[in-house]
Order: structure tokens, then C-alpha cells, then sequence
């Protein structure tokens, strides 16, 4: 009996502490590819997942959570920063109750802009079907609290977005002659890509978002895998870079554009591309040792298949930008954060995160 009251006890604390939670903080909503995947894949039928070590050998638990990262990814340092729970993949079934109020992550690894970017991965969750969920997330919470409330906490959230570099790596340049580049030249194919990418955006809007971080691509041409594929001697691989330095300035143009229409500084550009060359340019500087090497692969640059239980490990992971052939440390992770929140025009466009937060707390 008492052990039963003791945790009826703890239990309503439990609860009052988690909405005590959800009225200072707002929530937070995570669209995109396994750049911020927070582990939606590993409850599908897909090939595209980081279950296995050494994925998560510095995350708290030190286990595979789903998350591209020896640790922490992009969302989950923001959620940091801001003092929140790291969102939850939407897929998740513990995903429920008052959990919901923290917010979602609807990303999946492999997916791009396009409907047929990653179609080699088979199930994963495109783009327009994250956005239906988070019709459907919206649902749910208007059963918990209320639609009035539902919409109020979709208003104030905070909302990124990373997509694009698969529409490039694992679509147009995925093989030679692949349907994409018989179909557009580069110099046609990326204004499409932003076409397609600005009606994602138009729905995320009209779904209730009115604070939304879309990243860039970074270098793509720079990144393990494709050194360890294109280069001879650590130069960036160059039809890759060329997609990359095309695709960000029609990126930020087309924000601009959108945040003109709606008359509002909805869309806010982090320039992901800016913020990886500092790294490359000079990793000395930022506490790298190497920024071509990933720490865990095989082959030239570690860049050659996937990280496996198998592969090399390096011993630091705080040295290398690179985790696994694509994707950067959670040091680096840090860095880029750092820069979303305090950095300069250069790398945010209008403004940086510490700017957003301290004009929607004025209001
Ligand atoms: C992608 O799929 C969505 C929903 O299934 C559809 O509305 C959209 O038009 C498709 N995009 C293209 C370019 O086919
Ligand atoms: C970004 O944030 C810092 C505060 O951390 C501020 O001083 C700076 O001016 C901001 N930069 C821009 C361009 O908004």
C-alpha cells in the first residue's frame, strides 16, 4: 500500500514537472534527413539506419540510439542549449501523453527534396509523408489539450529543417547516367530541387510554423566518402562542390522570396556550407586534427562503405569533423550549433537563434 501511494506520489510529480516544462519552454520540431534523424529509421524496414556500434559509443548511454553521431546530432544540442528534452522520434511508441508537448522529430535517413531521392533505401519517411504526420501529431495533441492550445504551441515552436545533399549524392550523382542527370543538366536540376523545396516549405507554413531553420547542404564534394571515391590528393571532389555552391545562394534567395510573401521573417537560412569550409579550410583552428579523415570507416580517408563494428575507430573523436564517410562528429555538431545561435550574417540569414529567442521572449 505504501509502496502504491509512494508512486502514485512520484507519478504526479512526475506529470506536474513535465508541464511545469512545457510552460517555459516552447516546443521543437525536426523535419529532414540523417543529419537529424534522431532514430525514426530503426523502426522501419530500411537498410539506412545507425543501429549498430560503434553509433552512439558517446552518447550518455553509450549505445546506437538511430542517431547518425558518435553522440549528439544537431537537434539534440539545440534542445541543450535551450534547456529542453531532446525531442523523441515520432515513430517512437514511448512517444505519447505529455511527451508530445516537448515536440517531434519526423526525420528519416536517406530521404531528399524529391519523391524519388533515396528510393534505393525503400522504406523510409519522405518528406511529405513527415509533414502528414505532423498533421497527425497535431491531432493528438488537440485531443490532449485542446485545438486552440494545439495551434498556439505549433505558433510559438522553434522548427528546423535539414534536406537537399541526398537529392544530390543519393539521387543525381547516386550513378553515372542515373535518371536525374539524363533528365536535367546540374545548372536545371537545382533550380527544380528549389522549386520542389519551397511547396514542402509552403505546407510547414500553413501547418502552423512560424520559426523554421532550414540549413543548407554542406561541401558535399568534401565530405569522407567522396574523397575517398574522387580524390587524389585531398582535394574536394568537384561536380559535387559545384552542386553544392549552386544549390545554397537559390536556397537563401528562395527563403528570402517566401519570408517576402508572408511578410514575416518565417524562414531563417543557416549556412551549414559556410560553417563546414571554416572546418576544412583550417581544422587546426577549431581543435581538428583532420578534416578529410572520418574517424570511423575503412579505405582512403576512412570513407569507403559504412561505419561497422568492424571499421577503423580512431581513439578521439573530438579530433575529426568527420564521425563516419558523411557525417560530422558531435564536436563538430557543437561548433555548427554555436554558430547557429550567436553567428554572424554570414552564416544566419536574417538573424541568429539567440536573436529569434530574445525577440519572440519580448512578445
Ligand atoms: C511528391 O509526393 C507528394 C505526395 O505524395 C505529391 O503531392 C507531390 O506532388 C510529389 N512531388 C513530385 C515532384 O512528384
Ligand atoms: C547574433 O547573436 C549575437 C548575440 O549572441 C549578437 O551580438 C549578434 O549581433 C548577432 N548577429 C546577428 C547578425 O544577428
Amino acid at each position: 500500500m505504501s509502496i502504491l501511494s509512494c508512486f502514485l506520489v512520484s507519478w504526479v510529480f512526475f506529470v506536474l514537472g513535465n508541464l511545469v516544462n512545457h510552460v517555459e519552454g516552447s516546443a521543437f520540431f525536426v523535419f529532414g534527413d540523417s543529419l537529424v534523424d534522431n532514430g525514426n529509421n530503426n523502426f522501419l524496414a530500411t537498410s539506412a539506419r545507425a543501429e549498430a556500434p560503434p553509433y552512439g559509443i558517446d552518447y550518455p548511454s553509450h549505445r546506437p540510439t538511430g542517431r547518425f553521431s558518435n553522440g549528439l546530432n544537431i537537434p539534440d544540442i539545440i534542445s541543450e542549449r535551450m534547456g529542453w528534452e531532446a525531442t523523441m522520434p515520432y515513430l517512437s511508441p514511448q512517444l505519447n501523453g505529455q511527451k508530445l508537448l516537448v515536440g517531434a522529430n519526423f526525420a528519416s535517413a536517406g530521404v531528399g527534396v524529391l519523391n524519388d531521392t533515396g528510393f534505393q533505401f525503400v522504406n523510409i519517411i519522405r518528406i511529405y509523408q513527415q509533414l502528414n504526420y505532423f498533421e497527425e501529431y497535431q491531432r493528438k495533441v488537440s485531443a490532449l489539450i485542446g485545438e486552440e492550445e494545439t495551434e498556439r504551441l505549433v505558433n510559438e515552436a522553434l522548427v528546423l529543417i535539414t534536406l537537399g545533399g541526398n537529392d544530390f549524392v543519393n539521387n543525381y550523382y547516386l550513378v553515372p547516367y542515373s535518371a536525374r542527370s539524363r533528365q536535367f543538366s546540374l545548372q536545371n536540376y537545382v533550380p527544380f530541387v528549389i522549386s520542389e523545396y519551397k511547396k514542402v516549405l509552403q505546407r510547414l507554413h500553413k501547418l502552423g510554423a512560424r520559426r523554421v531553420l532550414v540549413t543548407g547542404t554542406g561541401p558535399l564534394g568534401c565530405v569522407p566518402a567522396e574523397l575517398a571515391l574522387h580524390s587524389r590528393n585531398g582535394e574536394c571532389a568537384q561536380e559535387l562542390q559545384r552542386a553544392a555552391s549552386l544549390y545554397n545562394p537559390q536556397l537563401v534567395q528562395m527563403l528570402k522570396k517566401l519570408n517576402n510573401d508572408i511578410g514575416d521573417d518565417v524562414f531563417i537560412a543557416a549556412n551549414t556550407n559556410q560553417m563546414h569550409l571554416d572546418f576544412i579550410n583550417n581544422p587546426r583552428q577549431f581543435g581538428f586534427t583532420s578534416s578529410k579523415r572520418a574517424c570511423c570507416g575503412q579505405g582512403p580517408y576512412n570513407g569507403i562503405g559504412l561505419c561497422t563494428p568492424l571499421s577503423n575507430l580512431c581513439a578521439n573523436r573530438n579530433l575529426y569533423v568527420f564521425w563516419d564517410p558523411f557525417h560530422p562528429s558531435e564536436r563538430a555538431n557543437r561548433l555548427i550549433v554555436e554558430q547557429i545561435f550567436t553567428g554572424s550574417n554570414t552564416y544566419m540569414d536574417p538573424m541568429n537563434l539567440s536573436t529569434i529567442v530574445a525577440m519572440d521572449s519580448r512578445v
